[in-house]
């Protein structure tokens, strides 16, 4: 297991229940209406601390009620919040989640405090991060304050992992310059690359431009397919898990924070590591809500052991 420093979003999630989306024009009823904690980052952070990683977490929340239970979430889950600040007038960052019975969701993004992150509230986190085997990023808070963790992890021989979701354009060469492991989904990527990702060899192509930019390795994410992994002479799709969705949010997370507690820091393990972190995010797709459906290291290695 490592330390990981993860700077980014933390959300309330409130999740409306609806059989598919609304046409423009058309007024729908949801089914139910529930609530739980999520976020980018602070799912990534939970997924690393139930897999046993050693946890900081670099981000902002509101003077409100949400915050005040998003920091008692993230202590229940034995995360360190020493650099959680909270921001006086504004309101903890919240998502509005359309959750399909497909199990597929559309999600519309409150940002809050998580827009106030700043460069001087990672240097104050300096310490733990150069104390770190990862850095974890994401785009839910300012690139700026990405760009300044991922600097004081290079100078440290640190590793950085930038997660670029959601997907932008506008996206800094510094920061990817700073980036040894991308983790894109088909959509992130393209966003990127300007490559659709729509078959082995546009994986191929696209994961070939990343290393240009000088990133080591390479996840393209592709649902339930599997991830496409580019990471010196391995160069090779590990199928996902079959499993029946019932709410899809927090998979991609889970499978960052699954994946930081396998990897060994000269990212030698890479692919067995996804084979962990993809069985990881089955278990959350099978689970309504982000936080409460992200599975402890003990129920996935258990499962692991099954298989084999
Ligand atoms: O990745 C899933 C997360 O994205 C949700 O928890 C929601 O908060 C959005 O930020
Ligand atoms: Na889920």
């Amino acid at each position: 297991m490592n330390k990981v420093t993860i700077v980014g979003s933390i959300n309330v999630d409130n999740i409306m229940h609806i059989k598919k989306l609304p046409q423009p024009g058309e007024t729908i009823a949801m089914s139910e209406f529930s609530k739980a904690a999520g976020g980018k980052g602070a799912n990534q952070a939970v997924a690393s601390s139930r897999a046993k990683n050693e946890t900081i977490f670099v981000g902002r929340v509101g003077d409100d009620d949400n915050g005040r239970f998003m920091l008692e979430q993230f202590k229940e889950n034995g995360i360190n919040v020493d650099h959680v600040a909270v921001t006086p007038n504004q309101q903890t960052g919240q998502a509005y989640i359309l959750l399909q019975e497909t199990g597929q969701n559309s999600i519309i993004i409150q940002h809050g405090a998580n827009f106030d992150v700043t460069a001087e509230d990672v240097r104050n986190a300096k310490s733990q991060i150069e104390d770190s085997d990862f850095v974890i990023a994401q785009f839910e808070t300012p690139i700026e304050a990405t760009i300044e963790a991922f600097k004081i992890a290079r100078e440290a021989g640190k590793i950085t992992i930038l997660n670029p979701a959601p997907a932008r354009t506008d996206i800094p060469e510094e920061l990817l310059e700073l980036t040894d492991l991308i983790t894109p989904n088909e959509t992130e990527a393209e966003s990127i690359t300007g490559i659709k990702v729509d078959s082995e060899e546009s994986m191929k192509k696209s994961s070939e431009i990343f290393h240009q930019m000088g990133i080591k390795g390479v996840i393209i994410t592709i649902g339930e397919r599997g991830s496409y992994v580019s990471y010196e002479d391995i160069e090779e799709i590990v199928p996902a898990f079959k499993v029946k969705a019932v709410d899809t949010t927090a998979a991609g997370d889970t499978f960052l924070g699954a994946l930081s507690s396998e990897l060994k820091p000269d990212l030698s393990n890479l692919r067995d590591s996804v084979i962990y972190a993809s069985k990881s995010s089955s278990f959350t797709v099978q689970k309504l809500g982000a936080f409460p459906s992200i599975p402890t290291r003990e129920v996935v290695e258990e499962a692991l052991k099954e298989k084999n």
